[in-house]
C-alpha cells in the first residue's frame, strides 16, 4: 500500500444524527465511494482495498442495498449504470420492462379514467425486474473478484442482521401509517414492522433468495425457485409477471451519452432514460447565460434555471421513450445550434408563458444513487429503484423481497400527470415487454481522461435538476463534494405552472423576489446526492447531509 499522507476530517452535520467522513490524499489511486448508508460504503470500500475494481464494488453494494436500505436498493426493481472504465464509457440498461400480458390501456377503468393506486401498489404495479441481471452483465464484462464474494456481504447482513438506522425507522413506520390510513392491502407489515430503530432486523426469506444467486448467478433470480415463488406470487396476486417474462428479461450494453461542454467530457444515460437527453439540454441551455456568472442560488439564476427547466420538459414530455420501440431523436435534441436557440427564447427578466412552451424540434420519491471511483481511475455512476419509497409496497412472499411499482413511470393515459407530475405522450405509453422513461441519471463527467465528477441522486423527475446542479456547483462554482451536496437546489418541471420546488436554506430575499416576478413558491426538498469530485488535493466524496449517506476516500494504494 503506498499510503502517503492521511487526513480525516469527520464533519458533523448539525441537525442529524450522521457523521460524514471524508479522508483525503493528494496522489493518484486512491479510492472512492459515497452511498446511500454506510453498509453499503464499508462493503464497497472492502471490496475496493481488497483489490476489486469498481465494478465489482458497484455489484457489492447494490446487493447490500437491497438489504439495508429496503425502500430504494433492490433485486425486485431495476437501474441504469454509467461507467468510465480504462477511460470508455459504457452504459448498463437494467431497467425494469412491462410484462408480455401488459398493454396500453391495462390502468384505465371503464369510463377510460386512470385508476388512482393500480400502477402504484400492489403486484399488478410492478415490471419484471432488471437488477440481478444487471449486476450480473457488469460482472460478467468487468468484474475481477468472484461473484459469489460480491454477493456474500448481502447474504450476511440478511441472514445476521443489521442494526436499523433511526432515519430508515422513521420511514418504515411513517410508511405503515400511509398504508393503513388509506386501506390498502399489504404483506409490508409482516415484513418490515419489527425494523425498528436500533432493534437487529433480520430477513430471512431474503437471504435464501440472495444464497440462490450467489451460487446460481443470474439463474438465481430468472430460473428455478424464484422464478417459480415470483409467478406464483403474481397469479395469486393480481401481478402479470410470468416465469417466461422473467427468463426473457435482458439486460442491455447501451452507448451512453457523451457531450462536451466547456472542456469538459459529460457521460450519461441515454434512453430509456429522460435523464441524460435532459441534463445536457440543461447544462448547455445555462451556457450562455453561465458567461457573466450569476450569483449561486439568486433570484437571477433561480429564474434561469426555471425557464431552461421548462423547455427541457416540454421536449421531455414529447419525444423520450425506450428507444427500442419509439424513434428517440436524441442527436437532435443535444445538439449545441439547437441548444443555443432554445436558450436564446428565455428572457432573463420574466417568466414565460408555460402555454407557448412546445417542444421544440423541428419548430416519497425515491431511488437511490452511489459512485465509486477505484485506484484506477475507474468511475462508476448507479442509480437503481423500486420507483417509490418501499416500490409497490408488497412483499414477495418465500422470496422476502419489495417489488417495484415501475409500471407508474409509463404514461397511463396520454397526458395525464403520473406520480411525479410528469406528463408524457404516446411515446412511453404502456406496450409489452417495453421499458418505461426514466429519469435516473447517474453521471461521469470526464477531464480529458480524468474522472473530473462522479455524480447522481434519487428524486423521480427532481433527478435531473440535482443532477444539473450538482454539476454546475462543483464545476462552475467551485465548490467542495459536500458544499455541491447541501447547497439548496431549485426543481422546475414547466407544471405545475410557474411553480419552483425549492430547499430550504434559499435567501429570504431571492424567495421575495421570485414571488415579485410571479413564481409559486414550493418548499419541498427533494433528492439525495452521493458524488465524488477531483481536486487538486485529491477525490473529494461526499453524501447529502439530510440522508444517511457516508462517503469514504481511501489513501492511494
Ligand atoms: N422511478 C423513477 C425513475 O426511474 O425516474
Amino acid at each position: 500500500m503506498r499510503s502517503i499522507f492521511i487526513a480525516v476530517l469527520i464533519l458533523v452535520c448539525t441537525g442529524c444524527a450522521r457523521q460524514i467522513e471524508t479522508v483525503t490524499i493528494p496522489s493518484a489511486g486512491q479510492q472512492a465511494v459515497a452511498m446511500p448508508d454506510t453498509f453499503s460504503a464499508d462493503a464497497a470500500m472492502a471490496v475496493l482495498a481488497e483489490g476489486g475494481n469498481a465494478v465489482d464494488a458497484a455489484i457489492t453494494a447494490q446487493f447490500v442495498l437491497a438489504v439495508t436500505y429496503p425502500e430504494a436498493g433492490n433485486i425486485g426493481g431495476g437501474g441504469f449504470m454509467t461507467l468510465s472504465i480504462n477511460g470508455q464509457a459504457d452504459f448498463l440498461d437494467y431497467r425494469e420492462m412491462a410484462p408480455g400480458a401488459a398493454h396500453r390501456d391495462m390502468y384505465l377503468d371503464e369510463q377510460g379514467h386512470v385508476h388512482p393506486y393500480e400502477s402504484l401498489f400492489g403486484a399488478k404495479a410492478s415490471g419484471v425486474p432488471g437488477t440481478v441481471a444487471g449486476m450480473w452483465e457488469a460482472h460478467q464484462k468487468y468484474g475481477s473478484l468472484p461473484w459469489s464474494r460480491l454477493v456474500q456481504p448481502a447474504v450476511d447482513l440478511a441472514e445476521q442482521g443489521f442494526v436499523v438506522p433511526e432515519h430508515l425507522a422513521g420511514r418504515i413506520s411513517r410508511y405503515l401509517a400511509r398504508v393503513q390510513k388509506q386501506g390498502l392491502f399489504s404483506n409490508f407489515g409482516d415484513y418490515f414492522a419489527h425494523a425498528t430503530a436500533n432493534s437487529v432486523f433480520s430477513q430471512p426469506e431474503l437471504a435464501e433468495t440472495l444464497k440462490r444467486i450467489r451460487d446460481q448467478g443470474r439463474n438465481g433470480f430468472y430460473d428455478g425457485e424464484t422464478a417459480r415463488i415470483i409467478s406464483s406470487y403474481m397469479q395469486q396476486n393480481g401481478g402479470l409477471i410470468t416465469a417466461q417474462d422473467l427468463a426473457s428479461y435482458e439486460a442491455k450494453w447501451r452507448t451512453p451519452i457523451t457531450h462536451t461542454w466547456r472542456g469538459y467530457t459529460v457521460i450519461t444515460a441515454p434512453p430509456p432514460s429522460s435523464g441524460g437527453v435532459a441534463v445536457v439540454q440543461w447544462l448547455g441551455m445555462m451556457e450562455p447565460w453561465l458567461e457573466s456568472l450569476p450569483e449561486h442560488n439568486s433570484s437571477q439564476y433561480i429564474h434561469l434555471l426555471s425557464e431552461v427547466g421548462k423547455r427541457v420538459f416540454a421536449d421531455r414530455a414529447e419525444y423520450l421513450g425506450d428507444p427500442d420501440f419509439v424513434e428517440v431523436p436524441v442527436q437532435a435534441l443535444t445538439e449545441p445550434a439547437y441548444l443555443a436557440k432554445r436558450s436564446s427564447e428565455v428572457n432573463p427578466d420574466a417568466i414565460s408563458v408555460t402555454e407557448d412552451i412546445a417542444p421544440g424540434l423541428y419548430e416519497s420519491e425515491d431511488t437511490t444513487h452511489f459512485s465509486i471511483v477505484d485506484r484506477w481511475g475507474n468511475a462508476v455512476a448507479n442509480t437503481t429503484t423500486i420507483n417509490l419509497s418501499f416500490g409497490a409496497g408488497v412483499v414477495v412472499s418465500g422470496a422476502g423481497f419489495l417489488l417495484n411499482d415501475e409500471m407508474d413511470d409509463f404514461s397511463a393515459k396520454a397526458g395525464v400527470p403520473n406520480f411525479f407530475g410528469a406528463i408524457g405522450g404516446t411515446a412511453n405509453e404502456i406496450q409489452p415487454f417495453k421499458r418505461m422513461l426514466s429519469s435516473m441519471t447517474p453521471t461521469i463527467v470526464l477531464k480529458g481522461r480524468d474522472v473530473a465528477l462522479v455524480t447522481g441522486s434519487p428524486g423521480g423527475t427532481t433527478i435531473i435538476s440535482s443532477v444539473t446542479q450538482s454539476v454546475l456547483n462543483t464545476l462552475v462554482y467551485d465548490m467542495t463534494a459536500q458544499a455541491a451536496a447541501d447547497a439548496p437546489r431549485v426543481h422546475h418541471q414547466l407544471w405545475p405552472k410557474d411553480t419552483i420546488r425549492h430547499h430550504s436554506g434559499l435567501d429570504a430575499s431571492t424567495l421575495e423576489e421570485l414571488e415579485r416576478l410571479g413564481y409559486t413558491l414550493d418548499n419541498r426538498s427533494f433528492g439525495d446526492l452521493h458524488l465524488i469530485t477531483a481536486t487538486v488535493d485529491g477525490m473529494d466524496a461526499a453524501s447529502q447531509s439530510s440522508g444517511r449517506g457516508k462517503a469514504i476516500v481511501n489513501p492511494a494504494q
